[in-house]
Order: structure tokens, then C-alpha cells, then sequence
């Protein structure tokens, strides 16, 4: 049996998904800024995905911008911004401490441009307090960036309440959703964000394909500059296929969202309390009661995070550790770091994330097979210790 617990690195697409790509590549390849029928074929395609997809997250397909996937829209959201802002003289930029690389990357290249970046600390349960919020941002604050839902811990951040925290002071608020959208139910206006990013991959869409929502009026300059698609906002002729395939991921996600995220859920409590009372000596990491339905971070005490993926992996069940491994030493994950856990702890855990295709015969599964596991690599470690230490 082959099991797939991995669905916040990516997920598999579904029968529909792969059917709307095939049929857009063949069907409407037209270039979508072409006046003549094939062009107004793919344009329609373009169309029906924009409309699709803005009902998922409540928005006016208007505001919808098409990107190559999360990383740019959270690129183009932060560059978008200060490159709009700059003029007015508001220099600093402020985001949690646990953002994904994409926002944090981008911060720094930024702050080597001379802007100021304020990281947000987080609660030991991975949690922003947006009292905390209100003593960093000050009138020269351009934009908040605080993710939706964490990547690793799968924790749900107040986000309306951070966001109101900026607008007090004039500041845009930004919110990458990758993790949040099409796991449970992503509003906008009830977010009150301005910005907003997506991925079609990490909801059943293809890769290389994603959202930036920009909330009509917003001040933003393009990063991609060219021709005059996405309303000026995006350079560049749309990837027709991909959007197609994403369009169809977010009709799906709609119909199935409370659905799903409930049986997902049942799943992920299931396996979550079958391994802690399989295994001894595990705890969750991150707030249990504020997090995606699919996501549960467990850490294993004397354990190598690393040796128990591989480990897994070898019997056919594919998880992941927070951590990334960065000219050949392994890094501890800046988000358990964030949240003060003990080193030991930042390099004994394991994301499990389910998804669309998950069972309940892989939960037992992965139940079943992971104590023998863990007191496998338990046992090796004490010999070693025993050997070092005479
Ligand atoms: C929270 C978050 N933001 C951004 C990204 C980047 O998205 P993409 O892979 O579409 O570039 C990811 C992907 O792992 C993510 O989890």
C-alpha cells in the first residue's frame, strides 16, 4: 500500500482537473488577447475559470489576477505594494515570524533596498496576538503580511483582526491563503484583507498556476510589466491549460468544501490520536483548535525526524518534516523556532497532511505500521549513545 500524507507540499489533481487542461490545450489555445473566435475561446476559458474561482474565495472576478502560483503572487503582492507605496514616503513592512519563504525571501531582497521589516512574533502555540500587532505598526507601515493558515503547523491566524490593526494606521494588509484555500471557507471581505494569494496545486489544480486577489482600488504597481493582460496588473499571455485546470479544482473545492473538510478532519483526528496512544513519548505541535482540518504535527521524543521519513518512505507512506535541509546541514524549521519550541523538538517532528484521496484504511494503516518504526530508530539511537558514551 502506498500512502500519501503530504497534501500541503502538493496534491494530486483529480480526474476533472487533468480532463479541463487536455481539453483547453486542444480547444482554446487561441491567444486569449485575440479578437478573432480562437482567441475569444480561450479568453471564455479564461473567463469561466476567473468567475469560478472568485466564488470559491467570495470575490468579484474583476479583482482576480492570474499568476504563475504562489510564490509569485506573493512576490507581486509585497513588490506590488512597496513599489506603489514608496513614493509616499511609508518605509517599513511588517509580517509574522512563520511566513513561508516566498514572503520571507522577498522581505529580505526588499530590506536590502532599504526598507525596514518588522517581524511579528508568534505564541508558542504558533498563534499572532494582534495586541502584539498594534505595537509595531506605526503611520510609516506600508503593508502587514500574515499568512492564513501555516504551512507546517497548519494554524489559522486572526487575519480580520490583524487586518483591522493595519487599516487603523493606513497600512495594506496582505494574507497568503495558499494553505487556507479550498481546506476551509476563505471570504475576503470577511477577512478584510486588500491582498490575498492562492495556489491551484495545494487544492487539487495543477502546479504552476495561482491568484493574486487585489480588492478593487488598491494601490499596486505591476512586478511583471509587457503587454496589457490581467487588466495591466500581469504581464504576459495566460497560461490558458493551467488556469482551466484551475478554474475546475475551484468548482470542486466549492461543492465539497464543508463536506470535505469535515471528513478530512475525521481522518486526521483519527490518525493524530492513534499514533499518540500507539506511540509513546509524541505531542502536537501548534495550536490543536486553530488549524486546517488536514494537518497534524507530531513530535516523536528520540527520534531524528529525517530517519523516520526515510523510514516511512521505505515502507510506502510519504510524510514530511518541517525542516529544510540547506548545504548539507539540516535547519531547523524557523516556525517551531518561532514558537520557542526546545531544539530537540524542532528536529523530532513530522507534518502528516491529508487530503481529497485520503482513507481510512491509510490512517490504520499508517497507525499500525509507525510504532514498530519509531521503537526501531528509538533502539538504534540508545546503542549509539551507548557506544559515545562509555
Ligand atoms: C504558505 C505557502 N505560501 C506560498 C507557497 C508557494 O506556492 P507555489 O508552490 O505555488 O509557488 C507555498 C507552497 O508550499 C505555501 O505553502
Amino acid at each position: 500500500m502506498r500512502v500519501y500524507f503530504d497534501y500541503n507540499a502538493t496534491t494530486p489533481v483529480t480526474p476533472e482537473v487533468t480532463q479541463a487542461v487536455l481539453e483547453a490545450t486542444n480547444e482554446s489555445f487561441g491567444n486569449p488577447s485575440s479578437v478573432h473566435h480562437f482567441g475569444q475561446r480561450a479568453k471564455a476559458a479564461l473567463d469561466e475559470a476567473r468567475s469560478a474561482l472568485a466564488a470559491l474565495i467570495h470575490a468579484d472576478p474583476s479583482e482576480v489576477v492570474f499568476t504563475s502560483g504562489g510564490t509569485e503572487s506573493d512576490n507581486f503582492a509585497l513588490r506590488g505594494a512597496v513599489d506603489a507605496l514608496a513614493p509616499i514616503g511609508r518605509r517599513q513592512l511588517v509580517a509574522s515570524a512563520i511566513e513561508h519563504e516566498a514572503v520571507l525571501n522577498t522581505l529580505k531582497a526588499l530590506a536590502r533596498r532599504g526598507w525596514r521589516i518588522t517581524l511579528i512574533p508568534v505564541d508558542a502555540t504558533g498563534i499572532v496576538d494582534p495586541e502584539r500587532l498594534k505595537t509595531l505598526v506605526t503611520s510609516e507601515t506600508a503593508l502587514v503580511s500574515v499568512m492564513h493558515a501555516n504551512n507546517e503547523i497548519g494554524t489559522i491566524q486572526p487575519i480580520s483582526e490583524l487586518a483591522a490593526v493595519a487599516h487603523e494606521h493606513g497600512a495594506l494588509m496582505h494574507t497568503d491563503a495558499v494553505q487556507s484555500v479550498g481546506k476551509i471557507p476563505v471570504d475576503v471581505h470577511a477577512l478584510g484583507v486588500d491582498l490575498l494569494s492562492l495556489s491551484a496545486h495545494k487544492f487539487n489544480g495543477p502546479k504552476g498556476v495561482g491568484v493574486l486577489w487585489i480588492r478593487r482600488g488598491t494601490r499596486m504597481q505591476p512586478t511583471m510589466t509587457g503587454g496589457k493582460h490581467e487588466r495591466n496588473r500581469r504581464a504576459g499571455t495566460e497560461n490558458v491549460s493551467a488556469i482551466a485546470g484551475l478554474g475546475v479544482a475551484a468548482r470542486l473545492a466549492t461543492a465539497k468544501l464543508d463536506a470535505e473538510a469535515a471528513r478530512v478532519a475525521g481522518l486526521r483526528d483519527r490518525l493524530e490520536a492513534g499514533v499518540l496512544a500507539a506511540v509513546p513519548g509524541t505531542a502536537v505541535n501548534g495550536a490543536r483548535d486553530r488549524r486546517v482540518p488536514n494537518t497534524t504535527h507530531i513530535s516523536f521524543d528520540r527520534v531524528e525526524a529525517e530517519s523516520l521519513l526515510i523510514a516511512l518512505d521505505l515502507e510506502g507512506i510519504a510524510v514530511s518534516t518541517g525542516s529544510a535541509c540547506s548545504s548539507g546541514t539540516l535547519e531547523p524549521s524557523h516556525v517551531l523556532r518561532a514558537m520557542g519550541l526546545p531544539t530537540h523538538r524542532t528536529q523530532n517532528s513530522l507534518r502528516f497532511s491529508l487530503g481529497l484521496f485520503s482513507t481510512e484504511a491509510e490512517v490504520d494503516h499508517v497507525i499500525t505500521v509507525l510504532p514498530r518504526l519509531v521503537e526501531k530508530l528509538r533502539g538504534l539511537t540508545k546503542k549509539t549513545t551507548s557506544v559515545s558514551v562509555p
